[in-house]
């Protein structure tokens, strides 16, 4: 059977901050541009993010793009490659001060200048001090920042599809990306969309946990069509708990609430990350003081009735503070916690956030993947920015607020390649006779099948796992058997059926089509934390404790198809600094 087919220079799948600077930059050039998203963009999960973009303006106390390197290399835990962490922190003053003039409404300090704060790991002179960093829209600069960009996409005339979700990627003979089959969800029409170059801003997967700050949405849509279409995902052991979700809740208070001020408290009433990180404590990297939190629960120092959370108190900084900097997070704590944090600290506890890995990429935002001798060849008219993407800036585990940078300044630069890319290129290749066959058999099985699996069981049943298995603390035991475990889902996910065929148009086809992506994330997530025997970032493993470089300073690599893994180096060499040479991380 063939599907219509609509035709464009570029196709741009999510239209969060990646999506959308990518999209303007790509329309103001007068390409033919449309950006795909499952939700209207200005609700897309950019939108969630709280504390802050980072960016060394220096406008509170002398920062330098070097220092903030420096930050991002340890963040990393050496995982990071040193060229890409180069590229984007050199670039972030620019990236903050190009959405201050598109009209980004920053807060601003005394002098007039965007107002800055600290956040986790980030320090001046390689660690001596905190350094305030985290440019910021009170605790809603995700919102301020998306909102800018879409403003700004809609006077260059972008094209959106929204209430779309795109279905596989299509490849031809030679491999490269000519197009997506996308699905309208109001109508249930699937479409080919054919195109010159196709760019996947599909933000993160954290619905493959139980308890998640992500958005329900964020399920992995893009690293599951890739693994689908044969490239590999990186580094995908390594996913960052936020030390701070609502307990109970999951939902985010931001970092920006320590960068105020805000002390972690047992149920002692200790300031227990003074042991932990004597420097910086409450302001540590995130996997450090999620991992001190967990070891204080752990140890029977909790909070409540379980003993189960920690406490967030950041009543001292006063009323009228807390206020104008962190409206967000006291409505946040009141709706889901019943506490207001102006009198009372904010139970909160470790909970999954943000993924590191990804569909690997070079800092040009080109999807990169080995063939014969080089681990990084460009797969053809294929980019990933954002979440999705591993370029890779955050090895083992990510600095609050590199987030954000991340997404304008690997969207600019992947709508720049594209821009590069498609001036030379001529009519759009043919499209294969099969091009669409993949999606509708997928879309029949659903469909059709009978006596299948329950969609929504089946989900739990994965999300269940990847908590209980992947979580804050790993052993061999523990991964091993959620390894085992999570191949039989996969064999459940492929006989699942859409019960309620009456539904079949919206939801339940929906969910049916995400958990084939959230399966492949899953998956690659257990496999790859299984392999790697170390201890680095996000990855902790009681049972092989340190870092171990002369065996482990490489990135994993997982294929799909026979659910492989192979490994590549880490790009230690800068592009113009000497290298940050490996050291033991203290904060
Ligand atoms: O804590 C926060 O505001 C989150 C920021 C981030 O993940 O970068």
């Amino acid at each position: 059977m063939s599907l219509p087919v609509r035709r464009f220079d570029a196709v741009i799948v999510g239209g969060g901050g990646a999506g959308l600077r990518a999209a303007l930059q790509l329309s103001k050039a007068g390409l033919n541009t449309v950006v795909l998203s499952k939700v209207f963009p200005t609700r897309s999960h950019t939108v969630a993010a709280q504390g802050g973009i980072s960016a060394s303006l220096g406008n509170v106390q002398e920062d330098r793009w070097d220092w903030h390197m420096y930050d991002t290399v340890k963040g990393s835990d050496w995982l990071g490659d040193q060229d890409a962490i180069e590229f984007m922190t050199r670039r972030a003053p620019e990236a903050v001060i190009e959405l201050e003039h598109m009209g980004m409404p920053f807060d601003r300090v005394e002098s007039g200048k965007i107002y800055q704060r600290p956040f986790g790991g980030h320090t001046a002179e390689h660690g001596k001090r905190a350094v305030e960093r985290a440019c910021a829209v009170a605790d809603r600069t995700g919102h301020a920042m998306l909102h800018t960009l879409y403003q700004q996409n809609v006077r260059a005339n972008t094209q959106f599809f929204v209430e779309w979700m795109a279905l596989d990627l299509i490849r031809n003979d030679d491999g490269d990306v000519i197009g997506v089959t996308a699905l309208e969800m109001e109508t249930g029409d699937v479409y080919i969309l054919h195109a010159k170059a196709v760019l996947f801003a599909t933000g993160g997967a954290g619905r493959i946990y139980a308890s998640s700050t992500n958005a329900f949405m964020n399920t992995g849509d893009g690293l599951g069509m890739a693994a689908r279409a044969g490239i590999p995902l990186e580094d995908m052991e390594f996913w960052q708990f936020h030390p701070t979700g609502v307990a109970g809740a999951g939902v985010l208070i931001t970092e920006g609430v320590r960068g105020e001020g805000g002390i972690l408290l047992n149920c002692d009433g200790e300031r227990f990350m003074e042991r932990y990180a004597p420097t910086v404590k409450d302001l540590a990297s995130r996997d450090v003081v999620s991992r001190a939190m967990a070891m204080e629960i752990h140890e029977g120092r909790g909070v409540g009735k379980n003993k189960d959370h920690v406490l967030l108190k950041i009543d001292h900084i006063g009323a009228e503070k807390i206020i104008e900097k962190l409206p967000g997070i006291r409505e946040i704590s009141i709706q889901f916690a019943g506490i207001d944090p102006i009198k009372d600290p904010i139970p909160v506890v470790p909970t999954c956030h943000y993924m590191m890995g990804g569909i690997p990429t070079n800092y040009h935002g080109e999807v990169v993947a080995p063939k014969g001798d080089n681990p990084e060849v460009v797969v053809k008219g294929f980019y990933a920015a954002g979440e999705c993407a591993c370029a890779s800036v955050h090895g083992a585990n990510r600095l609050g607020t590199n987030s954000l940078l991340d997404l304008v300044v690997f969207g600019k630069a992947a709508g720049d390649s594209m821009i590069e890319f498609i001036k030379n290129y001529g009519d759009l290749k043919p499209l294969p006779e099969n091009a669409a066959d993949f999606t509708l058999a997928r879309l029949s099985r659903l469909e059709n099948q009978t006596g299948g699996e329950n969609v929504d069981e089946v989900r739990r049943e994965l999300q269940r796992t990847v908590q209980a298995h992947a979580g804050v603390f790993r052993t061999d035991a523990l991964l091993k058997e959620g390894v085992d475990k999570i191949r039989a889902v996969a064999q459940k996910v492929a006989k699942t059926e859409i019960k309620d065929k009456s539904r079949v148009w919206n939801t339940a086809r929906i969910e049916a089509l995400e958990l084939d992506n959230l399966i492949e994330v899953a998956l690659a997530t257990l496999i790859s934390a299984e392999a790697r025997k170390e201890s680095r970032g996000a990855h902790a493993s009681d049972d092989h404790p340190e870092r171990d470089d002369d065996n482990w300073m490489k990135h994993t690599l997982f294929y799909s198809a026979d659910q492989r893994l192979t490994y590549k180096p880490v790009h230690t060499q800068p592009l113009t600094v000497d290298y940050i040479k490996p050291a033991k991380r203290v904060y």
